[in-house]
């Protein structure tokens, strides 16, 4: 079955930090286990350039909204090369295809009747050009948290979507599937939310000029989180120059606490009002932290990804965010924890493993892996059923059971004073041990192709399996006697050799 796969696509009103390459990572590694068992995969990823935030962040920055978008889009599509993720197309909203489409989408939206116009009024801020409940204004005066000033009373003309209207279809359809959105608390989350009721939604803004035209009234801007959500589905559209969407519509979206209710109640309620399948699933996860506080640009508290991956590379980033906290939920992440983990899991534990195992084959055995039988457990259907059900960090954990198993077994088994004995049961012993740990080792680097992907690969070329990364080689046992094990350079370099 074709998988698909989505990021939300980022803001470019700021660069991006490390809980922007969060999502990425996550999608990444759904994307390329999906691909390890032949399945044909969609990866998309992408910015979201409209709305008054970006006009606004390009002003200050002296530039007109396209060149700032073109800036900074650039730093986001560098960041995800950097990552090494595999993605099929990165989607930019102003790219003019996808601004089509969403008038195309619209027209289809007011065809079906789903669209009205009436006036919007409100306590609205120019300098957020956002409207604000009194509730969230600070009293007395009904003024702006943000700018302290006083807000004033706005009224437009706008189109309205009856949103309000799809309350049934929408319980309807979290009811068939009571996985519709992951975790389960945020299936009840969005699943409340609809049931306490929907209003009727502005998709449309008199006072957003940096936007897509409403196409029967261009004097106006399409709301941009109508805008970006429909990315979704442009994307596939023409982003490979094909028309995919047959093939890989309905995605797998993952997205961040924060736009749950955007992506789990307006988004399918806008594909079913416009006659499309709703997405096939929603994974929420949680913030990375700093300290108590979401990570974020506008709180100074942010781990820049450039700078780790000059450091210790995307691997090390990569795998840090996904062990440190469950997937899902929150949690804190911190320079230190990550050099710890570096050290500790993967130079330790891994670069080590493969170094002893590679480097005792070339001493015992010259070089050629004996003939023998595993003496260890398989972990992949451990790990295929995690990730199938979204939960990263419990398929790296199983994986590092067979990293520790296969550590306590290179203790138990001590080749070296197997090595030592004139005892021909010791050989064969010998032998045994050392095809357990070049078949541990090879699997591990099938197991972890997804999470790690660089090591991965130098990992099958040094046991002499280059490029074997399809999950029917992920079990154990599945080593050939006599493949020729080269021992490769230190995986992960020690910090202070790494200049960290
Ligand atoms: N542009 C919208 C999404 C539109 S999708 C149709 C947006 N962009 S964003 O850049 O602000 O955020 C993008 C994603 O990054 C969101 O899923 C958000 O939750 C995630 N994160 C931003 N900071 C984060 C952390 N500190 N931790 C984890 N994820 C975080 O929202």
């Amino acid at each position: 079955m074709p998988f698909s796969v989505t990021t939300p696509i980022y803001y470019v009103n700021s660069d991006p930090h490390l809980g922007h390459a969060y999502t990425t990572v996550a999608a990444d590694v759904l994307a390329r286990h999906h691909r390890q068992r032949g399945e044909d995969v969609f990866f998309l990823t992408g910015t979201d350039e409209h709305g008054a935030k970006v006009a606004r962040a390009a002003e200050e920055a002296g530039l007109t909204p396209k060149e700032f978008c073109d800036r900074v889009s650039a730093r986001f599509r560098d960041l995800v090369a950097k990552l090494n993720a595999t993605n099929d197309y990165f989607i930019r909203t102003t790219d003019p295809e996808h601004e089509a489409r969403v008038q195309d989408f619209l027209v289809r939206l007011r065809d079906a009747g789903h669209l009205y116009e009436d006036t919007y009024a409100g306590l609205y801020c120019t300098g957020c050009e956002q409207f604000y409940a009194e509730g969230d204004l600070e009293q007395p005066g009904n003024i702006c948290p943000l700018h302290k000033t006083p807000v004033e009373w706005l009224e437009e003309e706008n189109t309205f979507f009856r949103l309000s209207a799809f309350t049934g279809p929408l319980l309807e359809l979290y009811d068939r599937d009571p996985e519709y959105v992951v975790p389960r608390t945020r299936y009840n989350e969005a699943r409340s939310q609809i049931e306490a009721g929907l209003n009727d939604l502005s998709v449309s803004r008199a006072s957003v000029s940096w936007g897509v035209p409403l196409p029967w009234k261009p004097e106006q801007t399409i709301y941009v989180w109508v805008d970006a959500l429909l990315n979704y589905h442009t994307a596939l559209e023409y982003g490979t120059g094909t028309d995919v969407s047959a093939t890989f519509w309905p995605s797998t979206h993952l997205l961040g606490k924060d736009i749950l209710r955007l992506h789990c109640v307006l988004w399918p309620a806008l594909l079913v009002a416009a006659g499309y399948e709703p997405p096939r699933k929603l994974f929420v996860h949680g913030y990375l932290t700093s300290g108590d506080q979401k990570m974020s640009k506008s709180l100074g508290n942010v781990i820049d990804p450039l700078q780790v991956i000059a450091d210790l590379g995307a691997d090390a980033l990569r795998f840090y965010v996904l062990r440190e906290v469950q997937f899902g939920q929150d949690g804190s992440v911190t320079r230190d924890g990550l050099d710890r983990r570096y050290e500790g899991e993967l130079a330790n534990d891994l670069g080590n493993l493969v170094s002893r195992t590679t480097a005792m084959i070339a001493r015992y055995r010259d070089g050629r892996v004996p003939e023998g039988e595993t003496a260890l457990e398989p972990v992949h259907e451990r790990v295929a059923e995690r990730i199938d059900a979204l939960d990263l960090t419990g398929a790296l954990e199983e994986i590092w059971t067979l990293v520790r198993a296969a550590n306590r077994y290179v203790e138990d088994a001590a080749p070296w004073a197997l090595a030592r004995s004139d005892d021909p049961a010791d050989a064969e012993k010998l032998d045994t041990a050392l095809y357990t740990l070049a078949d541990a080792v090879r699997a591990l680097g099938v197991l972890l192709h997804g999470y790690i992907p660089e090591a991965s690969e130098r990992i099958l070329a040094a046991v002499g399996d280059p490029g074997a990364t399809g999950w029917e080689r992920a079990g154990l046992g599945l080593t050939v006697a006599g493949t020729a094990v080269e021992q490769p350079p230190p995986l992960f370099p020690r910090l202070a050799a790494a200049g960290a």
